[in-house]
């Protein structure tokens, strides 16, 4: 115990007194923070507490790395000037120890950080992911490299506009990322790297600009046809495959069922083929495939069978009843026992009927039938037919049966109504005149009054033009609302013209 006590005696008298001391301080590193390169700069290092007859030796280091002196003087009090270099950045530290003795342990100095900054220069846009042209769906990768600069924070462009963080882009710092990039992702890609030493001293350096072209993969073609009528009785089905989006030029096939009949590289998204073909004959199933990249686009299948046109034509109507029995709207219906490819026409009067007028609207449902709506009016009376045609051949022309409308023809029906109400209403005042008259004749028998049956006989004649007037106005105000009302096909100038007026016939 007694000699542990000694030794600690002895170590604290060493410790505590400066004169003879075996010990060193710890020495104190100082200078600047912030320098750029190839600034000529000083650090001091300080040592105050060492043993006064030795040699004290102080060294420069970067922490952590005691390989390479960066100065070295020979003094307890150091001033190393130091020509700034970037792998000066990081921590400082300034190691003291006796020279030829190496019973004195050394002692370090705390760490003092230095800035160094490196003006960014030669910035470069590498493409990482490998190609500038490609498919959509990829990831894009670009890389901003350097060749000189530090503390660097970088800026990516495309086309000028900056690219900002979103869930498909990842900027980060000296990458981009552009994951599943569609066509809106090509275009001129530049980084533009910064790094500054104070608020005003700024650096730049902005790379060349890269093209990338991201490629879209065409989109599934779409297939019809047309007909087309050379010479006399030669025909051609002209069949185009269309897509809507992909990146040009395409190459489009035409296969018959699975045998390549045609194919052709154009620089837009639509391609025609033209192809023979007999009429009334099933000619096979077409497809179009269309191709840009590694995968195939295809179409529907599409059977390339035309039936021309055969007779008979046939036209019917129905119409819409509004209240009081009067036809309001009427649909006419044209339709062919065959026809792949009819062409519908209508006409009033012999005069053609096309798309919309005031009284009427022209609805084609190719090839089934066509149907003509009419409002009835004073305009719309006249003879109606449809013809039909093939639409490559406008000779085959077939007409229907012609067909006389008005507002008299369509109301004839209500009319016999009318007639046998009426019919009925007069059967019923001669019934009750003749047994008044039976009743009179009986009556006069015995008492002889000639003037009372004459008297009563008026009332009865006045009594009936009464009830005549008051039906036939009552009719025409209800044609009338009900016309407004109910017709909303009708344009509206023809509106006007059906409610504007009375109806009173055509
Ligand atoms: C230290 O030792 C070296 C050789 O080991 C010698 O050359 C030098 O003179 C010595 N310095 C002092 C201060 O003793
Ligand atoms: C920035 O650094 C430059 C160069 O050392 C110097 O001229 C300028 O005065 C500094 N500006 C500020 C705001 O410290
Ligand atoms: C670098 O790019 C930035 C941003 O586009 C621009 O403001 C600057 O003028 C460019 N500098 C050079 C040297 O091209
Ligand atoms: C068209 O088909 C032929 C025969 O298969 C082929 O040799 C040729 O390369 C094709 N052309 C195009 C543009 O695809
Ligand atoms: C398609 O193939 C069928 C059977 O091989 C043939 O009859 C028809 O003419 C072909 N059609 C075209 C348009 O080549
Ligand atoms: C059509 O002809 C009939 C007589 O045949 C005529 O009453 C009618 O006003 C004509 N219609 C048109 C719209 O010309
Ligand atoms: C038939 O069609 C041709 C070409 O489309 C046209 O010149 C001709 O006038 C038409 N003929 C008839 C009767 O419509």
């Amino acid at each position: 115990m007694f000699p542990y006590l000694l030794v600690g005696m002895l170590l604290g008298s060493c410790y505590c007194s400066k004169e003879g001391s075996m010990t060193l301080g710890r020495p104190e590193l100082s200078g600047p923070s912030l320098a750029m390169v190839t600034d000529i700069i000083t650090f001091d290092c300080l040592l105050s507490i060492y043993p006064k007859k030795e040699t004290i030796l102080l060294e420069l280091f970067k922490e952590g790395n005691r390989d390479k002196l960066l100065g070295v003087y020979s003094s307890s009090n150091a001033s190393f000037p130091l020509i700034v270099k970037a792998s000066h950045d990081g921590n400082l530290e300034c190691v003291a120890r006796v020279q030829n003795n190496s019973h004195v342990e050394p002692s370090v100095s705390y760490t003092h950080n230095l800035k160094v900054i490196e003006p960014v220069a030669g910035a470069e846009v590498i493409i990482q992911s490998g190609a500038e042209e490609f498919f959509e769906g990829r990831t894009l990768e670009l890389k901003c490299t350097l060749t000189a600069g530090n503390h660097v924070s970088y800026k990516w462009l495309l086309n000028g506009q900056p690219v900002l963080q979103s869930p498909l882009n990842n900027v980060a710092n000296d990458h981009l990322f552009i994951n599943r990039a569609t066509s809106a992702d090509s275009g001129l890609y530049m980084c533009v790297a910064t790094n500054k030493y104070n608020t005003t001293t700024v650096f730049t350096s902005n790379s060349s600009e890269v093209e990338i072209t991201v490629k879209d993969v065409v989109s599934n073609p779409a297939i019809s046809f047309k007909v087309l009528k050379e010479n006399s009785n030669n025909y051609f089905a002209v069949v185009t495959c269309q897509s809507t989006r992909g990146t040009l030029p395409i190459t489009f096939s035409l296969y018959n069922r699975t045998e390549l009949a045609f194919n052709k590289t154009v620089e837009e998204r639509k391609v025609n083929f033209k192809v023979p073909l007999d009429l009334d004959r099933h000619s096979g199933w077409l497809q179009c495939q269309a191709n840009n990249a590694d995968e195939v686009a295809y179409s529907q299948r599409l059977p390339l069978q035309v039936v021309s046109v055969g007779g008979p034509v046939m036209l019917r109507y129905d119409y819409d009843i509004g209240q009081n029995y009067a036809v309001i709207g009427l649909r006419l219906y044209c339709k062919t026992r065959k026809g792949s490819h009819p062409r519908y026409q209508w006409f009033l009067n012999q005069t053609l009927l096309q798309g919309r007028g005031s009284f009427y609207y022209v609805v084609n449902q190719p090839p089934d039938q066509s149907i003509l709506l009419l409002s009835v009016g004073r305009s719309s009376a006249g003879t109606y037919h449809c013809e039909v045609s093939d639409i490559f051949d406008n000779t085959t022309a077939m007409s229907s049966n012609k067909q006389y409308i008005d507002k008299m023809v369509l109301n004839r029906l209500p009319v016999s109504v009318v007639a046998v109400v009426f019919g009925c209403f007069i059967f019923l005042v001669v019934l009750v005149s003749a047994c008044c008259f039976l009743g009179v004749l009986f009556r006069g028998r015995k008492s002889g009054k000639e003037s009372l049956r004459s008297q009563e006989m008026e009332t009865f004649a006045v009594y009936e033009d009464e009830l005549e007037m008051s039906e036939y106005r009552e009719d025409n105000d209800v044609v009338m609302s009900a016309r407004c009302d109910e017709f909303d096909w009708v344009s509206k100038t023809s509106e006007d013209e059906v409610c504007g007026r009375p109806a009173d016939g055509l």
